[in-house]
């Protein structure tokens, strides 16, 4: 079934538990992402990004998304993720997204939080619901996201941001960087902490791919409750791709074959993060 993101991350966040939002492309990881939701039955996010407006028919997309959520047994919300421009933000809604994201952090916080509050208004009177980012996550290897200077989340500016702006939920930059490490991890769950203590919407943590499993756990375990998936699901595929053809292991090499195979070689990373995200400990 398809339902609101905001309904899904509170039942989250009172249920000590998270909800991936696996960023998407294409029919197969839609379908990969349901089909292991729906196995470990944990609801589920699918998350587009507007960068992928140019090449995506988003309306058609949509449709897509919601015709596979409205028959799933496991709860399913249709996210717009990093959209820069009002415009991205607009078409979603008019698409019957469920929740956007605007990321408003390569601004300073005085405009960030200006337009972060005016976009949350327009979604707000169309019943969708606002994810924003304060302080910017970084840019590691394998990634096609945005470059972000790697400032992390101050906790009080974080407070009055969520009241200013009345945003839903909230990304906040602790460590964790879009795409795989490029050194160490370091990620400050200490700041998780003073931010939880400050904050009530449900928080986000981006830049899931590469980050070791016990921290994710600790970070679910500490309130977050959406966790966004994207780089470790597409080099899954693409390292898989690669290894079927320079093996010359691909006996058929029809694309429709070579889809399916892609499809089959996300859905273990996949089901990795949902596991780990379902226990809370
Ligand atoms: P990763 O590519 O590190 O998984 O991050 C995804 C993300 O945060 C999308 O918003």
């Amino acid at each position: 079934m398809l339902v609101n993101t905001k309904e899904m991350l509170l039942k989250a966040k009172e249920g000590k538990y998270a909800v991936a939002a696996f960023n998407v492309y294409n029919l197969e990881t839609v379908q990969a992402a349901v089909r292991v939701s729906e196995e470990l039955q944990h609801p589920v996010i699918i998350a587009l990004g507007e960068r992928y407006f140019d090449t995506v028919d988003v309306e058609g997309f949509a449709s897509l998304v919601q015709t596979i959520g409205a028959k799933s047994s496991v709860p399913v919300s249709l996210h717009l993720d990093h959209a820069y421009e009002k415009e991205s933000i607009i078409r979603a809604i008019r698409a019957g997204f469920n929740s956007v994201m605007f990321d408003g952090s390569k601004f300073d916080l005085e405009e960030n939080t200006r337009l972060t509050k005016e976009i949350t208004e327009i979604a707000h009177m169309a019943g969708v619901s606002v994810e924003a980012e304060i302080g910017s996550v970084a840019l590691g290897a394998f990634s096609d996201e945005e470059e972000g200077t790697g400032t992390l989340t101050d906790p009080l500016e974080a407070k009055k941001f969520v009241e200013k702006t009345g945003v839903d939920f909230l990304a906040a930059a602790i460590g964790t960087v879009h795409g795989m490490y490029k050194g160490e991890p370091n990620i400050r769950l200490d700041l998780l902490d003073e931010i939880r203590n400050l904050v009530d919407v449900p928080l986000v943590l981006h830049g899931a791919s590469g980050t070791p499993d016990e921290i994710i756990k600790e970070a679910v375990a500490r309130g977050i409750c959406k966790i966004n998936v994207n780089t470790e699901v597409s080099l899954a595929a693409t390292r898989h791709l690669d290894e079927m053809f320079k093996n010359g292991n691909q006996k058929n090499e029809h694309l429709s074959n070579i889809m399916a195979e892609m499809q089959k070689s996300m859905e273990p990373v996949m089901m990795k993060f949902v596991q780990l995200l379902k226990q809370s400990i």
